[in-house]
């Protein structure tokens, strides 16, 4: 394992699920350091130590064999393994982080009629919420609100998370309770806080529409159908990309586009070990965590609700108490308040939580501005146009 095998191997800790090398008794001396620092470096940067268990085994074989050499193995828990984040084309960088593709090659009919099913009303009960009432795609995807508020005004339990990048997430909802956007969209249908609508009164409703009929009818073999709603839907969000923000741009290869205090933050933010959550293509979005691994972030916060058990409300498994899906952090600027709860109001909060919480650290205020002068550099575009 040479110097780059052994940082890409920090960088990227949850892509490497086995490692095996054997070194020569004359590179001993500097393996043997550089095995003592990658294992301190492990234990310490990784805070995952209730899922992972490392074991470094130097064996100086040659002492008995007369021969051998350094054996480094490094084993994890495979059980949960994120899958790869999608490839992104033009990539020339090799951070655990890749930009998002400048274009997309969906169906344009289905898209155009995804789009016109997510803003309308007619999917929810009485016809007052439409996807968008939550999802505003001119706020960030988000409704800034604490909690959602559905039909009749009805406040749900859970932040609101953007459908901006949703497609790049491995599963979806904050305790991946949906495994496709497709599945997602029976959720708000039939939530009595959200649209509190169903499929039978929905096909009857768009069934009144001669737009919609002869819409679907061009698409759709047969026509208007719950899976075929879904499949619109479903990929209209898979268009919601936000390509070229300026970090993209910088993974990119242009440096210049991110100021000193930007790359400073972006280089914080790998060394502390926020990456070791937040990455791949939607900085987030690939595996799930528990919020208050080094500290009981619940206790501190007090007022334990359902939506709080996270995944545990879906696999019913203890050890799944408080775990979610690591959220994404592309246009983290645009979408406040933040986490589940709703409860950071700023980044500067959220920041705050996830340094102590998750890393048990405190950030200095320098080291705090330059992490959240980086998160504002997420921001990406829509259609040509930067999120505001
Ligand atoms: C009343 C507000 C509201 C409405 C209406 C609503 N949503 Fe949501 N949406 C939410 C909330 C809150 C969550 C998070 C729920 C959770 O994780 O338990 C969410 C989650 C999502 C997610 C998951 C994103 C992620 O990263 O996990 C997607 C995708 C989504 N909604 C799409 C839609 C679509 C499509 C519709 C219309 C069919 C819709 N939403 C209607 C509030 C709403
Ligand atoms: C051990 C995994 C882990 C580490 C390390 C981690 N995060 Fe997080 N992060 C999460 C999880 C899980 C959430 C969602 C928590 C929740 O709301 O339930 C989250 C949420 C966030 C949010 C709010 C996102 C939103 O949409 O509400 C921000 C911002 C954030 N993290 C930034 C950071 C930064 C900056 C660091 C490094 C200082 C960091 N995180 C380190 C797992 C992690």
């Amino acid at each position: 394992m040479d110097k780059m095998q052994a940082s890409g191997f920090i960088g990227n800790l949850p892509q490497v699920a086995s490692q095996i090398d054997l070194v020569t008794p004359k590179e001993l001396g500097t393996y043997a350091l550089l095995s003592s620092i990658l294992h301190t470096a492990l234990i310490q940067r990784t805070p995952m130590k209730k899922h992972y268990t490392w074991i470094t085994i130097s064996l100086l074989t040659t002492l008995f064999l007369g021969g051998g050499g350094l054996v480094y193995v490094d084993w994890r828990d495979t059980t949960e393994i994120p899958p790869p984040a999608a490839p992104a084309p033009n990539t020339t960088s090799s951070e655990a982080i890749t930009p998002i593709p400048l274009n997309h090659s969906l169906d344009a009919r289905k898209v155009a009629l995804g789009a016109r099913l997510f803003n309308d009303t007619v999917l929810s009960a009485d016809d007052t919420v439409s996807c968008a009432h939550c999802h505003n795609l001119a706020t960030g995807g988000v409704d800034r609100l604490t909690h959602s508020r559905g039909i009749s005004g009805k406040e749900g339990n859970i932040n609101a998370p953007t459908v901006f990048n949703s497609g790049f997430n491995f599963r979806q909802f904050w305790n991946g309770r949906a495994e496709t956007l497709e599945e997602q969209v029976d959720g708000p249908l039939h939530n009595p806080l959200e649209m509190a609508g169903s499929w039978p009164q929905a096909m009857e409703k768009l069934s009144t529409d001669t737009q919609y009929v002869a819409a679907f009818k061009a698409i759709y073999r047969d026509g208007i159908q719950a899976h075929n709603v879904k499949d619109a839907i479903a990929t209209f969000e898979r268009s919601l990309i936000t390509p070229n923000s300026r970090f993209d741009q910088f993974l990119r290869g242009d440096q210049a586009v991110l100021n000193h205090e930007e790359q400073a933050g972006f280089l914080l933010f790998k060394q502390i070990g926020c990456t070791s959550c937040h990455q791949g293509i939607n900085i987030g979005g690939n595996m799930y965590q528990q919020l208050g691994i080094m500290e009981d972030y619940f206790a501190v916060r007090g007022n334990v609700t359902e939506a709080d058990m996270g995944r545990y409300n879906v696999t019913k498994l203890e050890q799944d108490k408080h775990f979610f899906k690591v959220p994404s952090l592309r246009n983290i600027a645009v979408t406040p308040p933040y986490l589940h709860d709703g409860s950071a109001k700023t980044l500067e909060d959220a920041v705050r939580i996830m340094a102590r919480f998750q890393l048990g650290k405190e950030l200095t205020p320098a080291e705090m501005s330059r992490v959240v002068a980086f998160l504002h550099t997420l921001t990406g575009e829509y259609l040509g146009k930067p999120l505001l």
